[in-house]
């Protein structure tokens, strides 16, 4: 049987949506072929909401990642990078890796980035290559305030890199309407569809600045250039550089159809209340989210175990007896003091929360420690 899985990505996808990936596979290239691939493009801007370009990178979120941080810089430049978690950082690993000096504007973990903070960082460095966040660190929940953070960096011109890894179709996000110049996410979370596609966003003047700088050496694969030169040149007949994963694609456009025709804001409404009843359940339990439910993530919760008791048991517990998969924290200082609830795929139910609830629960009288909240 497919086990429940209730971490923050992959989801459990739904069986129309894994049905395109046992259909025979087919030609990557061709007038057939390009029609699927262009019309997954444009259901994805309608989730980016943006009018730039979008491209379907086989790989995972982090060539995302890589791509754009690379595409866009040179080594020695400098990048403002916000990190309060585990992906943060991961940030800060990537801009490194191309060679850029890396100003960190931190935050403790289970706090926001402060955009006073990026003020301060884009007043102190104006020729800043660029500035890159987390949107949802999904190592905590905690949803970054972005739409903020990338006015700041538009009013400084510098150029804003983001990872929607965790957020895309999870938490409200309007790529043009909030000046973001690349935007990255992958397949596995809220798009609801199998692993081993990296979708990213691309706006005008993220292209204008990679023009600018001809002297880049960001190798083939992970250059946008590259995607761009076949989307154009190959456009008709092999829009992309090289073999598409044919079922991912269809399997994607599959559940962008379903997403889109259940609409993006009643998907996060549906998340939300998800959210608030897992919350209040483990609060009943005598247990805490890390976050407030004035800034919850509607797809994931993070969630203080008891005291004294390693997160790592508690995920160990629910997968033996209850069959359910949740995650436990990630990162120094909280990989086992939290636990983390996934509720970002299209299939969760009230159900599936309550199961998690009632194997909270079990576990807590197992080890003799349950407190009910009246
Ligand atoms: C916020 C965030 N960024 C990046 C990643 C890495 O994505 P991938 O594993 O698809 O490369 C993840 C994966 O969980 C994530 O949650």
């Amino acid at each position: 049987m497919a086990p429940n899985l209730m971490i923050p990505g992959p989801v459990t996808v739904e069986d129309d949506v894994l049905y395109e990936m046992s259909q025979p596979v087919r030609p990557h290239y061709g007038a057939d072929w390009t029609a699927v691939y262009n019309e997954t493009r444009a259901l994805l801007k309608q989730v980016f909401r943006t009018e730039g370009d979008v491209h379907i990178l086989v790989g995972s979120g982090s060539a995302g990642l890589d791509a754009g941080i690379g595409s866009l810089t040179l080594p020695g430049e400098k990048a403002i990078v916000g990190t309060n978690g585990y992906f943060g950082e991961r940030l800060i690993e990537i801009c490194e890796a191309y060679g850029l000096q890396v100003i960190p504007v931190r935050a403790k973990l289970g706090e926001p980035l402060d955009p006073a903070r990026f003020e301060e960082a884009l007043g102190g460095h104006p020729k800043a290559a660029l500035v890159t966040l987390v949107h949802l660190e999904t190592a905590t929940a905690v949803l970054n305030p972005l739409q903020e953070i990338a006015a700041l960096a538009r009013r400084h011109a510098v150029p804003v890199v983001v990872d929607a890894v965790s957020s895309l179709a999870g938490a409200p996000l309007a790529m043009d309407e909030w000046g973001i110049d690349i935007c990255v996410s992958a397949t596995q979370k809220g798009l609801g569809a199998p692993p081993g596609l990296g979708p990213i966003a691309i706006s005008a003047r993220a292209w204008e600045i990679m023009d600018s700088k001809p002297t880049r050496n960001h190798g083939w694969y992970l250059n946008l250039q590259t995607w761009r030169k076949f989307a154009t040149e190959w456009g008709a007949w092999h829009p992309h550089p090289v073999t598409m994963a044919t079922n991912n694609v269809m399997a994607l456009r599959a559940s962008l159809n379903k997403l889109l025709a259940e609409g993006i804001e009643s998907r996060i409404e549906r998340y939300t209340k998800l959210a608030l009843r897992l919350r209040n359940g483990v609060r009943r339990l005598g247990l805490r989210p890390l976050t407030p439910d004035a800034r919850l993530a509607p797809v994931l919760t993070a969630v203080y175990g008891p005291e004294g008791v390693g997160s790592s048991e508690i995920v160990k517990y629910l997968r033996e007896e209850h069959d359910l998969r949740i995650s436990g924290g990630l990162g120094e200082g909280l990989a086992e003091r939290v636990f983390r609830v996934g509720h970002m795929g299209p299939r969760v139910s009230e159900q599936d929360i309550d199961l998690v609830l009632s194997g909270l629960e079990g576990f807590l009288q197992h080890r003799g420690i349950l407190q009910i909240a009246s």
